[in-house]
């Protein structure tokens, strides 16, 4: 346990996780609750560390997964823990590319001009969408999007009705184009940024809207942090981790909850209901617990990446297995050319897994594959 103050800031990171770090990143193992589990696991499952670096936090957050002529390439953001060891610095957050034929590492925007990046996702015309969290003053958080073959960065948007948005968290596209984030506080309280003008609201973003592009879809949030669209786009799933606020505090009583909504119109959320209450398998102090990212597979069953690794729920909010890792996992990224690798950020490693199942937006617009007798293919048959 970190005790001293600069460690203790150390802990406290936008996709804030904790649970004690294990001395060796040995084998991961799957802890199997339900028969269901098995429906998305090969009958030889393997992990692969891919990469492993002496600094924390380097995979951290983002991770969108590029197909190209090859094996295809991940882009993440990191989050180095230069700023909390020097709480007058800036953070220098910086995205990265992990090329997966060749497992080389290398820079895809430095830290000077990468605007504190956080979450990241692949549109649906290849380009790459990043929650830019900002730094104080005139530098608000904002969404930016980037064409891979020019380099060329565009802000898509930085405020509401002129209104600064906090730190943009998570993001994900829907089919028909629009944009949907989180926007928590966690800049201002890491102090990187400046006062809140905005509620920790969930936005809808319409890049090709003509008049007003940029709509609160869901309120009451303590920390709004990842999100994700059910394959079917029916509902979506946003998890909350206010049981996370201050440097190393934690707060039990306070969210680390999964929420869902159903969409309507394709435009707006409406009855919210609790998924599921997510736990650690090891306790820390206070520490009850973080969901963080949220992805779901083809057949509908949901992988949040959580205090003791990745946490597999069916649509009945039944956690049905987990893939058990050494340290946190952040976030997570099915990729691949069939979608059936699930690529965990877990801290200061890069975490491989294939899966029998695919990513949901492997299967987009294509027929549903039948994923055995899972009790989540009732999903597609939704009761609303
Ligand atoms: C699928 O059906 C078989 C046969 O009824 C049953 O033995 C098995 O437990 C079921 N698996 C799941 C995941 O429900
Ligand atoms: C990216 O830039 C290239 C070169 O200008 C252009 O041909 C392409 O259409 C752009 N991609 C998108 C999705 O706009
Ligand atoms: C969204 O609207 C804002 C405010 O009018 C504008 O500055 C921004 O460029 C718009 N973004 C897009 C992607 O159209």
């Amino acid at each position: 346990m970190h005790t001293d103050k600069d460690n203790m800031r150390v802990l406290f990171v936008i996709a804030v996780l904790f649970i004690p770090q294990l001395p060796c990143y040995g084998e991961l193992h799957f802890a199997i609750y339900s028969d269901e589990f098995k429906n998305i696991l090969p009958e030889d499952p393997t992990f692969e560390l891919l990469a492993k670096s002496d600094e924390p936090y380097e995979f951290h957050e983002g991770p969108a997964y590029f197909p190209d002529d090859n094996d295809g390439f991940l882009l993440y953001t990191t989050q180095p823990a230069k700023k909390y060891k020097d709480p007058k610095s800036d953070p220098q957050n910086s995205i990265k590319k992990y090329d997966i034929r060749s497992g080389e590492l290398s820079t895809f925007r430095e830290s000077s001009v990468a605007h504190m990046p956080n979450g990241q996702v692949r549109d649906t015309k290849n380009r790459l969408l990043t929650c830019e969290q900002g730094y104080k003053n005139l530098s608000p958080g904002r969404i930016t999007r980037t064409n891979l073959s020019t380099g060329k960065v565009e802000v898509l948007v930085d405020s509401h009705y002129g209104l600064h948005l906090n730190s943009p968290n998570d993001i994900v596209v829907k089919s028909d184009g629009t944009i949907w984030f989180t926007d928590p506080s966690y800049g201002f309280m890491q102090d990187f940024r400046s006062k809140p003008e905005l509620g920790d609201f969930v936005y809808r973003l319409d890049p090709d809207a003509k008049g007003p592009n940029l709509t609160v879809v869901a309120d009451g949030f303590n920390k709004p942090n990842g999100l994700a669209f059910s394959p079917d786009e029916h509902y979506l799933y946003i998890t909350e981790s206010g049981a996370i606020q201050l440097p190393g505090s934690w707060h039990p009583n306070l969210p680390h909850h999964i929420y869902r909504y159903h969409v309507v119109n394709g435009r707006h959320l409406r009855n919210k209901e609790l998924f599921a209450v997510v736990g650690n398998q090891v306790h820390e102090g206070d520490n009850p617990g973080i969901p963080d990212g949220i992805k779901f597979d083809q057949c509908g069953y949901v992988y949040v990446g959580a205090g003791d690794g990745v946490q597999v729920f069916n649509t009945n909010g039944d956690l049905i297995g987990k893939i058990l890792t050494p340290t946190f996992v952040s976030n997570i990224a099915f990729g691949g050319k069939r979608g059936n690798y699930l690529y965990l950020l877990a801290n200061s490693v890069l975490y491989r897994v294939r899966l029998r199942a695919s990513g949901a937006e492997f299967s987009r617009n294509t027929e549903i594959q039948q994923c055995g007798n899972a009790s989540s293919t009732l999903y597609f048959n939704p009761t609303n």
